[in-house]
C-alpha cells in the first residue's frame, strides 16, 4: 500500500489502488456512465481536507511565480487572428480573458500534487474512467499538473483543452463566481462542428450545462472535445483550482504559440514538437 497516497485520497471510501474491489468497480461504472453521456463526472470528498490544505499552502508560498495573462483568445486558445475564415467563424471570434497558471516546472520537488500525479493508482483509476487504455501523463512540462488561479474579475472564456481528460480539484471557491459551464461531446475528432461551437459563443444556453465543485472533489473532463468557460470571478476571493492533465499521445505538448500566450514562456520542446495533430481538431 502507498503511504503517501493515503493520506492525500481518501481511499477508504474510494479505494482506487484497487481496481478489482467492489466499491471500485461502481464506481468506475458511475463516472464512465457520465463521461459517455456528460463528457464529465464528479467524485465529491475525493481529496482528504488535510492535503487540500497543503496544495492550497503550496499554492500560496509561490503565489508571485504564477504567470497571470489577459490576452484574449478564441476557442482554441489562439490568440492570432486568421483572415482565411469569414469574420464571424468561430476562430476568429476573441474574448476577454484574465487567468493565471503556477507553471508543472515551478513546483517543489516533495510538492503534493506533483506526487499526486506521478502516482500509477490515479492514472490507471482515471485510464478505467475514461474507458481508454492506454492514457498518459501529459510530456508538457509546464501545463502536465499546473495549478490555476483566477483572481477577481478573473474570467476564462469558452475554449477546448489541448489535452484530452483533465482533472480538476478545487482548492479554493471564490466568493460568487467562477461557475464552471460545458456543453457536453461538441466536438469530436475529424469533426468541428463550427456552426454548433458559433451558436454557444453566440449567447445560446441550449446545450450549456452548469457544475457545482465544492473543494475536495474530483472532476474527471473529456477537455478536448467539450467547449467550457469559467464565469467571471465576483467579490475578493480568488478561486483556486489543480488540473493536473492526461493525453492519448505521450509524446505531444502544447503549441509554441499556445505555450507563450497561457503559460508565459515556450521552451526548446515546444518547438521540437510542434507538429500537426493526428485527431485533425484545432489548438
Ligand atoms: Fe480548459
Amino acid at each position: 500500500m502507498n503511504n503517501r497516497l493515503e493520506t492525500i485520497i481518501n481511499l477508504t471510501r474510494y479505494p482506487i489502488q484497487d481496481l478489482n474491489s467492489t466499491i471500485t468497480k461502481e464506481l468506475v461504472k458511475k463516472c464512465k456512465n457520465e463521461l459517455d453521456q456528460f463528457s464529465c463526472s464528479t467524485i465529491p470528498n475525493f481529496i482528504l481536507p488535510k492535503s487540500l490544505k497543503i496544495m492550497n499552502t503550496e499554492l500560496e508560498q509561490q503565489i508571485d511565480e504564477v504567470y497571470m495573462s489577459k490576452e484574449s483568445i478564441n476557442p482554441y486558445l489562439n490568440s492570432k487572428e486568421e483572415k482565411s475564415f469569414e469574420k464571424d467563424h468561430p476562430k476568429r471570434i476573441f474574448s476577454k480573458r484574465y487567468n493565471g497558471y503556477l507553471n508543472s516546472d515551478l513546483f517543489e520537488k516533495n510538492s503534493e500534487m506533483k506526487f499526486l500525479y506521478e502516482q500509477e493508482e490515479l492514472l490507471k483509476f482515471v485510464s478505467a474512467c475514461v474507458g481508454i487504455s492506454p492514457i498518459y501523463r501529459w510530456a508538457d512540462p509546464l501545463a502536465c499538473h499546473a495549478y490555476n488561479i483566477m483572481k477577481p474579475d478573473g474570467i476564462l472564456p469558452w475554449h477546448f483543452d489541448s489535452c484530452e481528460f483533465t482533472l480538476s480539484i478545487m482548492l479554493q471557491k471564490p466568493d460568487k463566481g467562477g461557475i464552471f459551464e460545458y456543453c457536453p461531446n461538441i466536438r469530436e475528432p475529424g469533426n468541428e462542428n463550427f456552426d454548433e461551437v458559433k451558436k454557444v459563443l453566440d449567447g445560446n444556453r441550449k446545450r450549456v450545462q452548469q457544475l457545482k465543485l465544492e473543494p475536495g472533489d474530483l472532476q474527471i473532463f473529456k477537455g478536448r472535445f467539450t467547449l467550457h468557460r469559467v464565469t467571471k470571478i465576483e467579490g475578493n476571493r480568488s478561486r483556486y483550482l489543480a488540473i493536473p492533465a492526461y493525453v492519448l499521445d505521450p509524446w505531444r505538448v502544447n503549441t509554441p504559440e499556445h505555450s507563450r500566450a497561457i503559460y508565459g514562456k515556450v521552451l526548446p520542446i515546444h518547438h521540437e514538437r510542434n507538429i500537426k495533430r493526428s485527431d485533425g481538431l484545432a489548438d
